[in-house]
């Protein structure tokens, strides 16, 4: 399973509706269709990582409600460990998330719940166990303040550090020289650097300007056109990895994110791991759902394998 991996993050509960687009203010429509599945940016993380066979914690927050018991029954499927800290003030969130039908795109609307109390503080009390990792991941659905703390002491331990910064937010400077790795989609690295990212060299002056703020390395990821990997001293950009026809697009920047901290724990090489990543990737939006479209280690190198195959020599 490779070195141990805490992910810090949230976890709701996806109501996925799909139309064929969304309401007006004052309007209502009819769908298609509706499902309830488990989902949160880092819960979902947790949960890519698991399937692929990564030694995972995922540290969070959650009421005591019948959604905290499908995180529960969720992670122990994905054989994902988890620290929680029980919050009976709150619940235990929950995500509106529109699915375009012609598309597979997505809009969301997030309600972290509990998640929204993780504070420095529990942060601290689980000091220990974030020490204890080779890869720490959080995501910017909790608190910033956690999120600071936690790569604080993950970065004062020598563990590898990734800040996936979704959703989009202005960060403080001082976040940028605590992360080996930042993870932005284009929207993300538009919020964070003000350059608008529409292309591979967008994407690299994007980058750059993370570089700067002393970042070790930056990964933009650009829906299927693949991932740029970007370091002071390389810029490598992958390509997309189909692995099939798109249902749902929601998700895919956490199977990524899990991937990436699945093959990083298991010391495989910064652009192999993120075209290992751009693999789980591509297999997650074959799929509906958030956590339950990630796939399994064997899916994964399967995929991978056919398309070594196919390079051309
Ligand atoms: O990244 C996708 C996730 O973002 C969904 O599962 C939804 O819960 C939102 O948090
Ligand atoms: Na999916």
């Amino acid at each position: 399973p490779g070195k141990p991996v805490v992910i810090l993050g949230v976890f709701v509960a996806d109501t996925a509706y799909r139309a064929a687009r969304q309401p007006r203010m004052g309007e209502t429509l009819l769908g298609t269709s509706f499902t309830l599945g488990p989902g949160g940016k880092g819960s979902n993380q947790a949960v890519a990582a698991g399937r692929l066979g990564a030694d995972i914690t995922f540290l969070t927050r959650l009421g005591i409600d019948p959604f905290a018991d499908m995180a529960r029954q969720t992670w122990a499927q994905a054989g994902v460990k988890s620290a929680v800290i029980d919050t009976p003030e709150s619940y235990t969130g929950a995500a509106y998330i529109f699915v375009e039908e012609s598309t597979g795109n997505n809009a969301i609307i997030v309600s972290p719940g509990a998640a929204m109390l993780i504070s420095p503080d529990d942060i601290e009390a689980n000091a220990g166990l974030i020490r204890s990792a080779g890869v720490f991941v959080t995501q910017l659905e909790q608190p910033i303040e956690a999120a600071m703390r936690a790569l604080e002491i993950a970065r004062g331990a020598g563990v590898t550090t990734i800040l996936n910064p979704a959703p989009a937010a202005k960060l403080p400077d001082r976040i940028y020289t605590l992360c080996d790795y930042v993870t932005p989609n284009e929207t993300e690295a538009e919020e964070l650097t003000g350059i608008k990212v529409s292309s591979i060299d967008d994407a690299r002056r994007a980058a750059d300007s993370l570089l700067e703020k002393g970042v070790g390395a930056v990964i933009v990821t650009l829906g299927d056109k693949g991932a740029l990997l970007q370091t002071a001293s390389r810029s490598d950009y992958v390509g997309a990895i189909n692995a099939g026809a798109v249902v749902e697009t929601t998700g895919a920047g956490d199977a990524f994110n899990g991937g990436l901290a699945a093959a990083l724990a298991r010391e495989v090489e910064p652009l192999q791991a993120v075209r290992f990543a751009c693999a789980v990737a591509g297999i997650s939006v074959t799929r509906p759902g958030t956590a339950p479209s990630m796939p399994t280690l064997q899916e994964v190198e399967a995929l991978l394998a056919r398309g070594e195959a196919a390079q051309p020599r």
